[in-house]
């Protein structure tokens, strides 16, 4: 397994199948790195915690980082290279653009986390341009980046096929994600709700309107002992809001999605309806 650090070392990564990640691999990551292997291209995972997506109240500093497990993972599994660029090599001193995708940036966790989507599509379209990639793979546990990345490659023609790999959980429901690492044993207890919560949205969704399928997500969530940051249902197609008077369109596709603080760690999650 080759791992690449410069810019230049990337030319031999052109046509591949590329799994952007920020490290700390978990079974989520594993997914769609071996969702990428199945294709017949050689797979390459990029290892970068970008500065530019996180706010300053949160944390960047303390973000896990472990580089060596890491690469075993890639090694284990088949990776042909890993691209792990420092800071200077992503944002080198000139560098400027910023690629935003405001409407699709401007609700659910871009409310709360500003410039967040701006960092994650600058990042990934810097690392497309890098890595030169045929086909990349996200994961529908971070939906709203998904379709802020598959928005960016279409309206920038960039000749890449996105691939969506759904979400990996926990037994109890529990999406994985490197923050889960934070949770003290009496949190772990409580963030499966948040996905409960939602599997209750969706159950009533089939009758009610789309106010009430966000309520009583709401209320279960709340009532849990979680901190709602926002419960919210959209059209995925274009993270376009729906009127809450209405009952849903069974031919359309929605998301209803969730941030809550479980003390004082930040989880997402959401469920696909119809
Ligand atoms: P990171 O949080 O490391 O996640 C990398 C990829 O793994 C993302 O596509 C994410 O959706 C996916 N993923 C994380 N947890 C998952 C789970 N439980 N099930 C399925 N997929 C999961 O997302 C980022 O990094 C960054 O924003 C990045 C795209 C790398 C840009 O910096």
């Amino acid at each position: 397994m080759k791992i690449l650090q410069k810019v230049e070392e990337c030319s031999e990564s052109y046509g591949c199948s590329f799994v952007p990640t920020m490290g700390a691999l978990h079974k989520g990551h594993i997914t769609l790195i071996e969702a990428a292997l199945k294709t017949d291209r050689p797979c390459v995972v990029s290892i970068f915690v970008n500065p530019k997506q996180f706010g300053p109240k949160e944390d960047y500093s303390k973000y896990p980082r472990m580089p060596d497990s890491d690469l075993a993972i890639c090694r284990q599994l088949g990776v042909s290279a890993v691209f792990m660029p420092d800071e200077k090599i992503m944002y080198p001193p000139e560098f400027k653009t910023v690629v935003s995708i405001p409407t699709l940036s401007n609700c659910l966790c871009g409310l709360s986390r500003k410039g967040h989507f701006d960092g994650v599509a600058t990042v990934v379209a810097r690392l497309f341009g890098i890595v030169k990639p045929a086909e990349a793979f996200f994961g529908w546990k971070d939906a709203q980046q998904l379709i802020i990345i598959k928005r960016m490659v279409d309206d920038l023609a960039l000749g890449i096929k996105i691939h969506g790999i759904e979400t990996v959980r926990e037994a109890d429901g529990l999406a994985l994600s490197s923050r889960n690492l934070y949770l003290s044993d009496a949190e772990r207890k409580t963030a499966p709700n948040l996905y409960k919560g939602l599997k209750l949205g969706e159950a009533a969704a089939q009758n009610s309107t789309a106010g009430v399928v966000i309520e009583t997500a709401r209320q279960y969530i709340e009532s849990s002992g979680l901190m709602i940051d926002y419960v919210d249902l959209r059209r995925i197609s274009d993270l376009s809001a729906v009127d809450y008077q209405k009952k849903l369109d069974a031919k359309e596709q929605y998301l209803l999605a969730s941030a809550v603080f479980c003390g004082s760690v930040r989880l997402i999650d959401n469920v696909k309806i119809f």
